[in-house]
């Protein structure tokens, strides 16, 4: 039996693009490694600027997207391509995702109690009504609410913030392993966000659930991830404890990040339009460094040499100034930019 909750091998996607950049690949996913540990349950936090690959790599673990390469390995099992409705089911249920929008998630016109007594249908998490009604109450009650308060309402009768815990507690009812909440608090109002987030605190320490988290928000994901990995144009530039890489971050993209530490993005979605910038696919099809274009570092060699990871200071870094080679030739250049 694996001692790793998930490991996430060299996963890769590239999309072909239409419109205007017809005929072009863009590989939204470069080589994305990272486990989670069975038996010590923690927050890993990806985060990076819109269209950095976050939500395509969140969607691959959980078999919305199938990757182009590598492997989603839960518990052992290989689920990269799982077909068998019965093998997905029970992936499904140890495995579940906290959508960005909760008013999008909930149909206006369905009671939102119905969502957690279908999911527990759904499931077969409960053979009788009594056992049904008990594993929905008590994963209400892991959110701070009770089946009282919300049943017979529909969503435009609860708060954002009181909508989002409902969804919480529905990915509850399975009594998943892992969550995998991309962008969880962008649409709650950020007076309520520290609660929201509080709460995946809560459930690692209380009932040893892992969460990825994913998002824009620094603030919240400091406060609450054991690691943090930012992406960049689909490569994980760096990686490690939150400590490290916050306090002290080392690549030029994840400082830059922190001075400015950027809104979310409201239209985002998990299935938003696709809208392209010229320098996105130049960055993206880029031999060398992603950052390349916007870095005050960059030197020739960042150019068409993809950076190796390093490993410095408690963290991975895919940086060329921490690379040993061209620490005596190039870093006494002249940068570029
Ligand atoms: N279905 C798709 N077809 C083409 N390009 C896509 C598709 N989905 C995402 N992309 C592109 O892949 C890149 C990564 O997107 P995404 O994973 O949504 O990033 P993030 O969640 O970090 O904002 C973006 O450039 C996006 O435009
Ligand atoms: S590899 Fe070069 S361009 Fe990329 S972040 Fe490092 S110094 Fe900047
Ligand atoms: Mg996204």
């Amino acid at each position: 039996m694996s001692n790793k909750l998930l490991e996430v091998k060299d996963l890769e996607k590239v999309f072909h693009l239409g419109g205007r950049f017809f005929g072009s690949k863009l590989k939204a996913v470069n080589k994305v490694n990272f486990d989670l540990d069975a038996e010590k349950p923690e927050i890993l936090t990806f985060a990076g600027e819109t269209g950095s690959g976050k939500t395509t790599v969140a969607r691959m673990i959980l078999g919305l997207e199938t990757p182009t390469s590598g492997e989603v390995i839960y518990k052992g099992r290989n689920v990269t391509h799982i077909k068998k409705r019965k093998e997905l089911l029970e992936y499904m249920k140890e495995v579940q995702p906290i959508f960005q929008n909760p008013f999008e998630t909930f149909n206006p016109l369905k009671k939102v109690d119905s969502y957690l007594f279908e999911m527990a249908e759904n499931y077969e998490i409960a053979k009788t009504k009594e056992e049904k009604q008990k594993g929905v109450e008590e994963s209400l009650n892991s959110v701070g609410l009770t089946l009282k308060e919300i049943k017979g309402r529909y969503p435009n009768e609860l708060s954002g913030g009181q909508l989002q815990r409902v969804s919480v507690a529905r990915a509850l009812v399975t009594r998943p392993s892992l969550l995998i909440a991309d962008e969880p608090v962008s649409m709650v109002d950020a007076s309520l966000r520290m609660s929201i987030v509080n709460l995946f605190a809560e459930l690692k320490t209380k009932y040893n659930v892992s969460v990825l988290y994913i998002t824009h928000d620094l603030a919240t994901a400091y406060y609450i991830s054991d690691r943090i990995a930012i992406m960049l144009r689909g490569d994980v530039v760096e990686f490690g404890d939150i400590d490290k890489v916050m306090l002290s971050p080392l690549h030029p993209y994840t400082q830059i990040l922190l001075e400015s530490v950027p809104q979310p993005d409201p239209e985002g979605t998990w299935k938003e339009d696709i809208k392209l910038s010229s320098l996105e696919v130049k960055e993206f099809s880029r031999l060398g460094c992603k950052f390349y274009e916007r870095c005050p570092f960059a030197m020739k060699i960042c150019k068409d040499v993809e950076p190796p990871y390093v490993f410095k200071d408690g963290r991975e870094v895919k940086c060329h100034l921490y690379s040993e080679e061209i620490k005596n030739t190039e870093k006494s250049e002249e940068t570029v930019n």
